[in-house]
């Protein structure tokens, strides 16, 4: 007799426990070292090398498979069963997808968190018009479908609309300006509409007092509210991001009950990132948080495969600063893959630093490399290594209190059964 888990079924090995993917469901069960051991040996050996399922003493174990069986993570054979793995669709060869344009670092607001340092007259800005005007060109030969006009404050950069309709001629699918929209006309609106473009903007709580004491920019937020509810009248797709910090700390219900009411999405906001005037201890709130990392975890077979080989965020995207830079992300300040003043794009995404940034993978990052969640649990580079106190690129989320050596959470309730014993019923997925 023989016991394997379904094809479509995935056991991946960490430092203590074990986990099964279960790829048609997208769920992820967690199991001990003794069914993680069980189960390894099952795929090597017929049960009767190493089980006596009647036994009394081995009854624990047979259990387990039982259990497994009923929820349909494995099954008994009496002969051996071909050995076949269900085919991993093969994720794609990395290329560009996704480029942000920092058109310019200059701003009218200078709010508190900003990861790009912008402010008034910062004057750092070096690619010229026509430089952006041919990097639509080449990132759209390299596969990039979106692009984002972002800055700093984008509608500050003279030669803006001149790169919507160039994007538009190269036939992006997505095109999107992230502005504070505090200097958005009548005649914007008309022309954003026109060129079918996105629109994003910020707002930091749902009254003026607080909002501008983040943008430190009196009138910032009559004007962005303004902008916003334009836009939405012009039905253009508009999205609002918000960022909460110490100034802020107790806006997150308010900001999310303004947007109900505008009919836009409603997400929680996101806590400021340690990178640019966002490095800053001073910065952080008290009164709220991020999610943790923590279980139940979920994937799907194309980011199960995808997460062997690929970032899960990062793969696909660039950022080019004002000044020519190219990084992986806007908050990836520090990984700097090349500079399109002097290079063409194709040469800088071939480039070492880049391709390496794409491809880091879990296996490779501190602890991460050690847990049996890593290929479903999602990661922020820059947030990991913003928030090590050494700035290390592969320094693990400072948001998992997971130890997988131990297999254990540091917060007891957020995973019960992790602290379950080495037996494997102690662990039956659920
Ligand atoms: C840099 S701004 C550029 C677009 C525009 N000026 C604006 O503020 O909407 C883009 C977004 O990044 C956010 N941001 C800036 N610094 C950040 C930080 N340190 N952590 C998290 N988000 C940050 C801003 O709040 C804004 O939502
Ligand atoms: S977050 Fe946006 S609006 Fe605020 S200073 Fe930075 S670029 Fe300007
Ligand atoms: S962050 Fe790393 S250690 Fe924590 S659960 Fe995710 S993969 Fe595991
Ligand atoms: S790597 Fe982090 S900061 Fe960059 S796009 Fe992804 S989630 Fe956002």
């Amino acid at each position: 007799m023989y016991y394997r888990l379904q094809n479509y079924c995935k056991l991946v090995r960490g430092a203590k426990r074990g986990a099964i993917y279960n790829l048609q469901t997208g769920k992820v069960h967690s199991i001990n070292h003794g069914a993680l051991e069980l189960l390894t040996a099952c795929n090597a050996q017929q049960l009767e090398d190493f089980l006596d399922l009647q036994a009394d003493e081995d009854k624990a174990y047979a259990d387990f498979l039982h259990r497994l069986t009923e929820v349909g993570l494995g099954s008994f054979f009496i002969n051996e069963p071909t050995k076949g793995n269900e085919p991993l669709p093969s994720p794609q060869a990395a290329k560009l997808d996704f480029l942000w344009l920092e058109l310019t670092s200059d701003c009218n607001n200078q709010c508190l968190h900003c990861y790009a340092t912008s402010g008034p007259c910062t004057n750092t800005d070096c690619v010229p018009h026509e430089r952006w005007l041919s990097l639509l060109t080449e990132a759209r030969a390299a596969g990039a479908t979106a692009v984002q006009l972002i800055g700093g404050e984008p509608l500050l950069y003279k030669g803006w609309r001149e790169l919507i309709e160039k994007a538009g001629e190269e036939k992006y699918d997505f095109i999107e300006v992230f502005s504070n929209a505090t200097l958005v006309t009548e005649d914007d609106i008309a022309f954003l509409k026109q060129h079918h473009v996105n629109f994003a903007t910020t707002i930091y709580a749902d009254n003026a007092e607080v909002h501008d004491a983040v943008t430190l920019n009196p009138g910032s937020f009559d004007k962005t509210l303004t902008a916003a509810k334009k836009i939405l009248a012009a039905g253009i797709p508009l999205r609002i991001a918000s960022i909460i910090m110490k100034a802020n700390e107790h806006q997150a219900e308010n900001i999310m009950q303004l947007c109900a009411s505008l009919g836009v999405e409603v997400t929680p906001p996101d806590v400021v990132r340690p990178t640019g005037r966002g490095d800053d201890a001073g910065l952080l709130p008290r009164a709220y948080a991020k999610q943790p990392v923590k279980p139940p975890f979920y994937t799907d077979p194309f980011s199960f495969a995808k997460a062997h080989q690929q970032h899960s965020c990062l793969c696909g995207k660039i950022a080019i600063t004002s000044s020519g830079d190219v990084i992986p992300c806007i908050f990836a300040r520090n990984q700097i893959s090349g500079n399109i003043l002097s290079t063409p794009l194709a040469e800088v995404l071939n480039g070492p630093i880049l391709k390496s940034c794409w491809q880091t993978t879990k296996d490779e990052i501190e602890k991460c490399k050690d847990c049996e969640y890593r290929y479903a649990c999602t990661d922020c580079r820059p947030l990991a290594q913003g928030s090590d106190p050494q700035k290390r690129w592969l320094a693990c989320s400072a948001e998992c209190s997971y130890n997988p050596h131990t297999g254990e959470w540091k917060e007891a309730d957020l995973c019960p059964k992790a602290a379950s014993t080495n037996h494997p019923n102690g662990s039956v997925p659920n």
